[in-house]
């Protein structure tokens, strides 16, 4: 297809007749312009305090597949990266607190500079389980990188050394964040309706 004759793009999530589950959403929290002007500066900041230092990133699955895409194009130094998938909330909107590991890292991460990217933090509980696992394989450093962080409802006296935005208490959706596997393909942040999750 010749892209100079190739017409606008029209998201069709934009489009309700095609895409009704806009709907649900009950306010956009976050842009997608705000999104990729604050993950850019993320990039230059993790790219300055990395220089010489070879990082692996890893990625926690799924919710962070987005803010990593675009997180890794604003890296210019020397990196490598590996995911790992994680257990999540099913059905639920709220975190269990039990985490499983649902496929592991493909690489050794040993006296490597690592760096976890996730989601978001909301009670903490998640990336609490993580960071002890990271540390246990004898990494020479870990931090963390989250796209969303909701100090509010914090359980556990967990550090974000890199954090995208800081949100309130609710439950949010869109740039790789779900509820029961939808809206993760939305590339703007949305306050999901309560009465779709079945909460407050
Ligand atoms: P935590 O263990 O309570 O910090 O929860 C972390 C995980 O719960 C995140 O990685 C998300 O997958 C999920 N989560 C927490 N809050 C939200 C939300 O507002 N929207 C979507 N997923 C969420």
């Amino acid at each position: 297809m010749s892209i100079a004759n190739s017409q606008p793009f029209r998201p069709h999530h934009l489009d309700p007749d095609v895409r009704p589950s806009e709907a649900d959403i009950e306010s956009v929290l976050l842009s997608h312009d705000q999104i990729q002007n604050r993950v850019a500066e993320l990039g230059a900041q993790i790219s300055r305090d990395y220089a010489g230092k070879d990082p692996v990133f890893v990625s926690v699955l799924v919710g962070a597949f987005m803010f990593t895409g675009d997180l890794l194009r604003n890296i210019t130094i020397p990196c490598s990266l590996d995911f790992m998938a994680i257990s999540s909330y099913g059905k639920e909107s709220r975190s269990s607190g039990v985490v499983r590991v649902m496929k592991d890292l493909d690489e050794s991460v040993e006296s490597r500079h690592v760096i976890i990217i996730e989601d978001i933090i909301d009670t903490g509980l998640t990336l609490n389980y993580l960071l002890e696992n990271i540390r246990n394989r004898n990494v020479a450093s870990v931090k963390v990188a989250a796209f969303l962080d909701k100090p509010s409802r914090r359980l556990t006296d967990v550090k974000v050394d890199y954090a995208g935005f800081e949100v309130p208490d609710e439950f949010v959706i869109g740039y790789g964040l779900d509820f029961a596997q939808r809206y993760r393909n939305f590339p703007y942040v949305g306050i999901l309706r309560p009465e779709v999750y079945g909460g407050k």
